[in-house]
């Protein structure tokens, strides 16, 4: 028996401490070390709050890296998860399944392009584009951006710039001379028509990077490159998997400047968490039996989720949401910022966003800001070592941002 209600919760906390350690130690023990993790175990969430063992609350503005959109554990999608699940798991693409063509139909309506590849995750979605834009064209060049990120595996990674992720894996299937990835800087259209030649199958681009930091590029690039594309014949990617699904205040960041690529490929949000990737591709463009697969892409699962999720977005106004407030957030950040009364506050180089994918920018290498605001009950990540980014689910509220506003300027000032 305990003698006193403080002592039943010292009890309780040191178990929870225990309990929570035991999954630091395991890790340490039993899986590689390829993340650099927040200390911090979650075992729940719900809308744009996430939990720990201890049932500690923490406002989500890295939301699975831009994949939460629709929140935590949406009940639309947890239903159609349930439902899906006690009719059918699986049964590979050798058969036909309902969820998956109604997915296709609707991304086709969504996104203007006329036909689907489903896959399993980001990189995935860039490996199709890059194979299909090798078979239909017939050459195995592209042009990339210096910053951008295109996922992990040998293709997509060889259209990822940053020596710290091609590090020891160079040359890369697609090394960085000959047939292979001209990198050239991001929102330099010029540099774009002059790195194309008669060895490119494809430019690919983010329309907004993400993983360098929020970038935005100038306005009239996009526009500008699909021009360029055009002239040279040659194909254009947009890379939307980070941008995606309302992230930017519009469905698509393509829309923003009204440019249709050829490719579109499309993860994290689509399946509000459930793995699934998607590559899709403007009439005439396609695989032909055989010349492109996956076990499990497409799947009865993911697409219910997936369409789910869309239609979460599609009723609760969240492409609007994301716009307004974000819109609300640069502002309301930038005030708070300088209130102090001077011009600026040194320690913010810049504050940028489009809809809900905002990036500040410190003078300082941010991690510090990412712990502090962890204790602070605030998750959010940094990228570029300088950039805080926020990613928060789009059903984030008002009264969240400016929490997340309050406790970053304690630090940040
Ligand atoms: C723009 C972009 N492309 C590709 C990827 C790779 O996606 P995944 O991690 O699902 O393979 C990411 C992931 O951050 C991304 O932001």
């Amino acid at each position: 028996m305990f003698s006193s209600q403080e002592e039943q919760e010292e009890q309780e906390e040191q178990e929870e401490q225990e309990e929570q350690e035991e999954v630091f130690e395991k890790e340490r023990r039993y899986l590689m070390p390829t993340y650099k993790r927040s200390r911090v175990v979650l075992k729940s969430g719900r809308g744009a709050v996430v939990k720990d063992f201890s049932g500690r609350e923490y406002l989500d503005c890295v939301a699975g890296i831009a994949v939460n959109a629709v929140g935590h554990c949406h009940p639309a999608v947890v239903k159609a998860l349930r439902e899906q699940a006690e009719r059918l798991i699986h049964t590979s693409n050798l058969f036909y399944t309902e969820p998956q063509v109604k997915l296709a139909e609707k991304l086709s309506g969504l996104t203007g392009l006329e036909k689907a590849f489903f896959c399993n995750s980001g990189a995935e979605s860039v490996e199709a584009a890059l194979k299909l834009a090798c078979k239909e064209t017939g050459k195995t060049g592209f042009v990339a951006a210096e910053g951008s990120f295109h996922g992990r595996t040998l293709g997509s990674l060889s259209a990822t710039f940053d020596p710290k992720f091609r590090g020891v894996f160079e040359p890369l299937l697609l090394p960085r001379v000959g047939n292979g990835v001209k990198f050239v800087p991001y929102g330099d259209a010029e540099a774009i028509r002059a790195a194309t030649d008669d060895k490119t199958a494809a430019v690919i681009l983010e329309p907004v990077q993400g993983e360098t930091g929020v970038i935005i590029p100038p306005a009239g690039y996009l526009k500008e490159v699909r021009e360029i594309c055009d002239e040279k014949r040659v194909l254009l990617i947009f890379d939307e998997i980070q941008t995606g699904f309302g992230r930017t205040g519009k469905w698509f960041c393509k829309e923003h400047e009204g440019v249709e690529p050829d490719i579109l490929t499309l993860a994290k949000a689509l399946g509000a968490g459930f793995p699934i990737g998607a590559m899709l591709a403007r009439e005439g463009l396609e695989f032909e039996a055989g010349e492109h697969g996956s076990t499990f892409g497409g799947g009865p699962l993911a697409c219910s989720a997936a369409l789910a999720s869309v239609k979460v977005i599609e009723r609760e106004g969240l492409v609007d949401r994301s716009r307004v407030l974000g819109a609300y957030f640069l502002e309301r950040f930038a005030a708070e910022s300088t209130a102090a009364g001077s011009d600026s506050n040194p320690a913010v180089k810049e504050v940028r966003g489009k809809g809900l994918m905002i990036g500040i920018e410190l003078a300082k290498p941010c991690g510090e800001v990412v712990e502090r605001a962890l204790e602070r009950g605030v998750l959010v990540n940094c990228t570029a070592e300088r950039v805080v980014r926020l990613v928060p689910p789009l059903v984030v509220s008002k009264e969240q941002l400016d929490k997340v506003i309050s406790v970053l300027l304690e630090f940040i000032k």
